[in-house]
């Protein structure tokens, strides 16, 4: 066969195998490459000359993303993904068993099958660098390793290590990697390829060993990694911690763990076991809208924002920051870590430096957990200056307003501004409501200004919408998209109007759990209903996080646009009045010590129900049906509105931006799966019972007469 992504020399004796997939960014092995793996591996074991080999990636910085997930969305029943983890487990079965010792020599990126394939390797070395990162991603897409990681990688770290990889799909670097035995030896890349060759002439010549174990092992190792009744205490553990955290959501971490377990029975039937469960993890809808999400995420990054046609995009070397409180500085923050040049502005001294010092910290923490060396914080810190007039923003590229959300002070900040900026600069807002065209109407330049709202915490929060107006600049939004992507965030593109997308369909959907508190309902009941449909934090704990004031004002911003169908639960409103706050204020619906921590339900909290102390049973369907639909119908507006661009975005936008459950896909997905019909129909009940709530968003009610859907087929996105 003719090799596509294999390329073979042979010196010495030591043949070097150089992966690079033509056309690709990264490598990813698919059918095709395993065909030519096993083509290869066949080749070099009939000729005699060749003594050793070494793989190593022709990609700069990427050494093996994984398996080419395109081809798990061809499986149409479980047998095929299992005879698809069966093929994987001989191809790397032939490479561990080879006649001659393959050395891999790992750089950038090794992952999920990538990882898998050379665990099956007679050594590996890696280079110590930060684009170096071992991880087994798996269980991110529902599924869990499936050629043979769930076996050999036990056996190379021990038990524990080897859990917290497959069950997290956490990246290890390079320097921890070498430290739990997952490689050999640490290189400089300069000297990668050199060391990997020496390294498979030593092994062929016997002078080294093969897959030498290079564990350290402690006291807790010997007992919980190595001996049988250790080991069954980690698996407990490991599986009651998994269901405590997936709520028994996720099933792909609990047959990890049962393939596991299986191997250290017998060998034969670890591997059984893990082909098995794999096929039926494969085949979850689990699986399928986590996939999905996964492509969407993927065609965002390559997304400009502003369509096909050519435009320009301005780089943004440096940036002014209004506003140096808790979104100002958490922007500014994110913005040095990038390498951005950063003026920070507050109204006074004590004010910018209480920004540059939540700089510090945030860059502390990364020094803390090892992202960065204390030198690297340094040069960061460098990066950001503070400011109380407008010095240092005649060269900025971009601003970034995070002043009071208050529209004279907007104005106020805008004029001063724009009277200092460079021509070219954009004006972002942070805000998280007021329409940006409003902001912009104190602009003496409206086709600059753009929204991108971040959510808080910024450095944790991976979305960030970016708002148009009917004004706004191709150029501006396509620069604004681009910057967003360069600060590590997925960014959606949504059209400008009262809480754009995000908070929009939030809105109805913490009214309704206020509503159930006004019928009667217990606060932890509701909460309790969501956390189990699968978001991470009930509507009423998040009421109390986001805080009390702040989600009383962005209730009247609602009712104001849309009128009572949006308005705020009468609890909602008494409480706010109260002026109770919420956590920051260390009282809400919960109740919270001195550090913020939440305790139980505050049960003086029920004195401000219509119901008063009268309490009633809700069902954790009523609750969750009267939520979900109300989000859902509403997604389906932004939808018809055109103020997200398509599904994709949309589920994008819930379950980045508020944690709608991954595995459910995201609002969109959600429809599609309980179908337009039903979802018309359960509304249409609802909205008996609650006149004009729950009216069914026009598009859903033709799309449930024509049988149609929001994605065209079940994998990709439409
Ligand atoms: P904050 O109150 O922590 O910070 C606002 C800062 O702006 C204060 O330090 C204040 O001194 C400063 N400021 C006021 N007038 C100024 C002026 N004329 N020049 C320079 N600085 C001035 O408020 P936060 O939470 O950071 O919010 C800022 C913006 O971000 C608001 O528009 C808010 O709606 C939006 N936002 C907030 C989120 C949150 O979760 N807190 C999430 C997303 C957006």
């Amino acid at each position: 066969m003719t090799m596509r992504a294999l390329h073979l020399t042979i010196t010495d004796g030591i043949a070097e195998i150089v992966f690079d997939l033509p056309g690709e960014s990264v490598n990813k092995i698919s059918g095709s490459v395993k065909d030519e793996f096993l083509a290869l591996f066949e080749q070099l074991e009939r000729d005699a000359s060749v003594r050793g080999a070494i793989l190593i990636s022709g990609k700069p910085d990427s050494f093996i993303a994984g398996a080419d997930i395109d081809e798990f969305l061809r499986w149409t029943t479980p047998e095929q993904a299992e005879q698809a983890s069966r093929d994987g487990h001989a191809l790397l079965e032939k490479l561990e068993r080879l006649r001659l010792p393959v050395v891999a020599a790992i750089h950038g990126a090794c992952l999920g099958g990538g990882l898998e394939a050379v665990l099956a390797c007679a050594y590996r070395i890696a280079t110590d660098h930060p684009k170096t990162i071992l991880a087994l991603p798996e269980v991110q897409l529902g599924i869990f390793p499936g050629a043979g990681g769930t076996q050999r990688l036990p056996r190379t770290v021990g038990l524990r290590a080897a859990l917290d990889m497959i069950l997290t799909g956490k990246n290890v670097r390079a320097r921890k990697a070498a430290q739990s035995g997952l490689v050999h030896e640490l290189v400089h890349p300069a000297i990668l390829r050199t060391i990997a060759l020496q390294r498979a002439r030593e092994i062929a010549d016997g002078v080294r060993a093969r897959n030498p174990d290079a564990r350290t092992r402690d006291a807790a190792a010997l007992f919980l990694d190595d001996t049988p009744v250790g080991r069954s205490i980690v698996l407990r553990q490991a599986r009651e911690m998994t269901l405590k955290k997936t709520r028994g959501h996720y099933p792909a971490p609990l047959a990890a763990i049962a393939a596991v377990a299986a191997g250290y029975h017998d060998r034969e039937q670890g591997y059984q076991e893990e082909g098995r469960l794999f096929g039926q993890m494969a085949m979850t809808s689990i699986a399928r809208e986590l996939i999905s999400l996964f492509f969407a995420t993927t065609a965002l990054k390559k997304d400009s924002g502003v369509g096909d046609a050519p435009v320009t995009v301005r780089s943004v070397e440096k940036i002014g920051v209004l506003g140096a409180g808790f979104m100002g500085a958490g922007i500014a923050g994110i913005a040095v870590q990038q390498g951005t040049l950063v003026r920070l502005k507050d109204a006074d001294l004590a004010r910018v430096g209480k920004g540059l010092g939540a700089i510090r910290e945030l860059l502390k923490d990364g020094v803390t957990k090892k992202r960065i060396t204390r030198a690297q914080m340094n040069d960061q810190l460098l990066l950001a200056g503070g400011t109380v007039d407008y010095s240092g923003f005649g060269n900025v590229d971009l601003v970034i307003e995070a002043v009071f959300e208050d529209l004279y002070v907007k104005h106020k900040v805008m004029r001063e501004v724009e009277a200092v900026l460079p021509p070219h600069a954009i004006v972002a807002s942070n805000t998280s409501t007021i329409p940006i065209a409003r902001i912009a109407a104190a602009s003496a330049r409206p086709e600059r200004v753009v929204g991108m709202h971040f959510f808080s915490p910024v450095h944790k929060m991976p979305l960030l919408e970016v708002i148009v107006t009917p004004q706004t600049a191709r150029e501006v939004t396509a620069t604004a998209v681009a910057y967003g992507k360069q600060l590590g965030k997925t960014v959606i593109v949504v059209n400008d109007a009262p809480g754009f997308y995000v908070n929009r369909i939030l809105s109805p959907y913490l009214n309704e759990a206020g509503r159930l508190l006004d019928g009667g309902a217990a606060v932890d009941a509701v909460d309790r209903a969501l956390l189990d449909f699968g978001f991470p934090v009930g509507p009423i704990t998040l009421l109390d996080e986001v805080g009390l004031d702040i989600a009383g004002k962005s209730g009247a911003i609602f009712v104001e646009a849309f009128g009572d169908r949006l308005a705020p639960s009468e609890t909602l409103r008494r409480v706010v009045e109260s002026g109770r706050l919420g956590r920051k204020g260390r009282k809400g619906f919960y109740l919270y010590d001195g550090d913020g921590k939440k305790g139980g339900v505050d049960d003086t909290v029920y004195a401000f129900t219509p119901s008063g102390a009268r309490r009633a049973e809700v069902t954790i369907d009523e609750v969750q049906r009267r939520c979900i639909l109300a989000m859902v119908n509403e997604a389906a507006r932004c939808l018809e509105e055109g103020i997200v661009r398509s599904p994709r975005d949309g589920d994008v936008g819930a379950v980045f931006g508020i944690g709608f459950p991954p595995f459910r896909g995201g609002p969109f997905r959600y429809m599609d799966a309980v179908g337009a019909g039903r979802v018309v129909e359960e509304l249409e009940q609802l909205n008996a019972r609650f006149s004009g709530r729950y009216a069914p968003a026009e598009m859903l009610v033709h799309m449930a007469r024509k049988g149609e859907r929001f994605y065209s087929n079940r994998g990709r996105p439409a």
